[in-house]
């Protein structure tokens, strides 16, 4: 993998670390949210970035079009990561046209927050479909293609151990999961000098849950900094762990939430 931190000297004559020169990285579900800014954080620091999406097209061709302008390189490709057949084949289409595989975020996920009694089968059935199933195929069709030096990371979130509301069993549940396959992975991929984490954020400001929602005021009011998160703080630690300098971070489950789950 080509860790190589070259300095590129913006226009505003910023200095911008491009910490993902060379690489190729697959996000799932990047078209909006959290997604979307680990799409654009990575495509910044230099890798050529394929994000997946299912029904939000309009989002998914501006996104392509405001990284394109800023000199980086994404690709948008609909791929749902419910049905294991896109799975396997949107990351074959990555490794057959980039040649490589370096970093993969799965990211696509979300759930439906009610008393269990409440969900219908169908809402279960995609908590686990989407948040596990999804996560699970994107984590072990790309980990035969990534080399040494190659970087996993799952979206969780802080739901996998806190539980401040009776209506988060079963998203809490499938996040929970995938910190398990998290920490079992890392046993099996640390030997090939690949690294695999989990981010696990509190609320965080996005269209599946945006700060001025109906829920935010009471989310809010449980957060110790007193505001939700921002995309490109999430972006940000994604970022470092998918990058050389989060070499010896491997199985973790880390929390990014202002204090929320503490
Ligand atoms: N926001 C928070 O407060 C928060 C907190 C903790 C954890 N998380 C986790 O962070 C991740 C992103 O959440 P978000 O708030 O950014 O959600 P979001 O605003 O709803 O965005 C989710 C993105 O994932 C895509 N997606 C959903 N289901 C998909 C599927 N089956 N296959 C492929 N793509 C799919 C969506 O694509 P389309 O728009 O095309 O449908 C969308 O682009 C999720 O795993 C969520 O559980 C979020």
């Amino acid at each position: 993998m080509n860790h190589s931190a070259t300095i590129h000297h913006s226009r505003e004559n910023h200095v911008a670390v491009r910490r993902h020169a060379g690489t190729v990285a697959l996000v799932t579900g990047g078209a909006r949210g959290i997604g979307a800014g680990i799409v654009t954080r990575l495509a910044a620091e230099g890798a050529r970035v394929t994000f997946t999406y299912v029904s939000a097209t309009h989002e998914a061709d501006a996104l392509v079009s405001a990284v394109t302008a800023s000199g980086g390189q994404a690709t948008a490709v609909r791929s749902n990561s419910a049905d294991r057949a896109q799975v396997r084949e949107v990351i074959a289409d990555v490794v057959a046209r980039e040649g490589r595989l370096d970093v993969v975020v799965a990211n696509a996920g979300g759930g439906t927050k009610k008393r269990v009694e409440k969900l219908s089968d169908d809402e279960i059935d995609r908590m686990i479909d989407v948040n596990i199933r999804g996560t699970l195929d994107t984590v072990r069709f790309s980990a035969p293609h990534l080399r040494e030096g190659g970087r996993i990371v799952v979206i969780g979130s802080v739901s996998a151990h806190h539980f401040p509301d009776d209506v988060t069993s079963i998203y809490g549940m499938t996040k929970g999961a995938v910190a398990s396959l998290v920490r079992g992975m890392s046993r099996e991929l640390g030997p090939r000098g690949i690294t695999i984490n989990n981010v696990q954020p509190g609320p965080v400001s996005t269209p599946a849950n945006p700060a001025d929602g109906p829920v935010g005021d009471t989310l809010r009011a449980t957060i110790p900094v007193g505001r939700f998160g921002r995309v490109d703080e999430v972006a940000s630690l994604v970022s470092y762990l998918a990058g050389e300098e989060g070499a010896f971070i491997n199985g973790a489950s880390l929390d990014i939430d202002g204090g929320y789950g503490a």
